[in-house]
């Protein structure tokens, strides 16, 4: 992966030393106190709060800036062009993309895979074919495919993992035959935080011409990502587990692949012309962006693409992986505790059950506590019938956790046993 000194190299400014109380600073949520108690925040991986910039960017956006984009002729207009057309190549730097037209904006991952096994997959896959899934894909990465697969009479293939929540290498290479149309694979899993070795198997797919989707929903908001690094075709992932809003996501695709591709929505702005006999369509990005999309919320992902860059994702990696370490062992040291997701490359998302509390029951104590975490199958349950449980609990961290947070959640399960004894 690209390091972030070659980013400072481009011009962004250096990376500041790490000082996790001022990052706790810059997001005005984390003050709250719930139930009494000052908030633990854990439930990163399920959506991340919002630094102040970003939050100010959408007001401001709103306040001086905004108009419909691309279509008006006036000043205001052209201003809230230039804004959302900035933060795609904003976006395209980060991602280490070649060219700004190969960001596409979308609702979220969710969508941004929906367009690949919609638009890619209904051209280029058919009966017979078979698609290439792991055991730890998200519900977003299973659910697309087998659509497509019931649509053309295509065949969904899934890559076994380890009881630590590694994929099996050795069984993929066996599962990629002259079947196999297209890999969909995670980055990183939302459920057992494993750091799936992504440029390993794009070397892999690639021998038998087999182009690869990451999910990275999971990886961006931990790792520096760079998708010419990684030589993967599409890369999607969320704004809003990257600090930014709700509702705008991002997916990356290679020019070459993005331009054979049909349009997977209709409607303004995706055409060149429409008739009532025939519609020709736009260019690469613009024919995967029919109507007004969510102007604000691009702009506002670019105000936290820059905060993140500010501080470094190396850093970032660096302070979590200390964390994740802290964590891993203070829960473990827990009776009763089994962690599910050992996996020797991992980012922080720490899930677990515990004998004789169930994931909810233990969710809603800790909530009394004021602490925050999932409980449940987490939009993943094959990847739950795989470890033989309905559910686990979740702690999934962001870089303004502290040891403190962990402090409270092993003092919170601690209690949630003794309740149930
Ligand atoms: N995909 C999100 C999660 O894992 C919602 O919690």
């Amino acid at each position: 992966m690209r390091s972030n000194q070659d980013r400072t190299a481009e011009g962004r400014s250096p990376s500041r030393p790490f000082d996790v109380q001022k990052i706790r600073g810059d997001f005005p949520i984390l003050k709250q106190r719930v139930h009494g108690k000052p908030l633990v925040y854990l439930d990163n991986a399920a959506s991340a709060q919002k630094p102040q910039v970003v939050i100010d960017t959408l007001s401001r956006f709103y306040s001086t800036s905004y108009a419909n984009i691309h279509r008006g002729i006036h000043w205001l207009s052209e201003r809230a062009t230039e804004a959302y057309e900035s933060a795609r190549v904003r976006i395209q730097r980060f991602l280490g993309a070649a060219e700004a037209s190969e960001i596409l904006f979308v609702r979220g991952a969710t969508e941004a895979i929906n367009l690949v096994a919609h638009s890619y997959g209904r051209t280029h896959v058919q009966a017979g074919d078979e698609i290439l899934i792991s055991t730890m894909e998200h519900h977003s990465n299973i659910v697309p495919w087998q659509i497509l697969c019931e649509a053309t009479g295509a065949v969904l293939r899934v890559i076994p993992i380890s009881e630590e929540g590694e994929l099996l290498l050795n069984e993929y290479e066996q599962l990629l035959t002259p079947k196999t149309k297209v890999v969909a694979i995670v980055h990183v899993s939302n459920v057992l935080g494993t750091i799936n070795p992504i440029r390993r198997i794009v070397e892999l797919a690639h021998r038998h011409h087999v182009p690869v989707l990451v999910d990275g929903a999971q990886a961006v908001p931990h790792l520096a990502v760079d998708v010419q690094a990684l030589d993967c075709d599409f890369y999607a992932f969320s704004g809003h587990k990257l600090f930014g809003p709700t509702g705008v996501g991002v997916l990356y695709g290679k020019a070459a692949l993005l331009e054979a591709m049909p349009p997977y929505q209709g409607g303004g702005h995706m055409i060149q012309s429409v008739t009532f006999e025939k519609t020709t369509y736009n260019n690469v990005p613009d024919r995967f962006e029919a109507g007004t999309p969510n102007i604000a919320g691009v702009v506002a992902l670019g105000a936290a693409i820059d905060y993140l860059s500010d501080i470094g994702l190396e850093a970032i990696t660096a302070y979590e992986g200390e964390l994740l370490s802290y964590a891993m062992d203070r829960i473990s040291k827990i009776a009763g505790v089994r962690l599910i997701g050992t996996a020797k490359d991992k980012a922080g998302v720490i899930s677990f059950v515990v004998d004789g509390v169930h994931p909810h029951d233990l969710g809603t104590i800790l909530d009394n506590d004021g602490i925050a975490i999932r409980a449940g199958h987490h939009c993943a349950q094959p990847l739950m019938s795989r470890f033989g449980v309905p559910a686990t609990a979740r702690a999934s961290l962001a870089f303004y956790n502290t040891q403190e947070d962990i402090d409270a959640l092993a003092a919170g399960i601690h209690k949630s046993i003794e309740f149930f004894r």
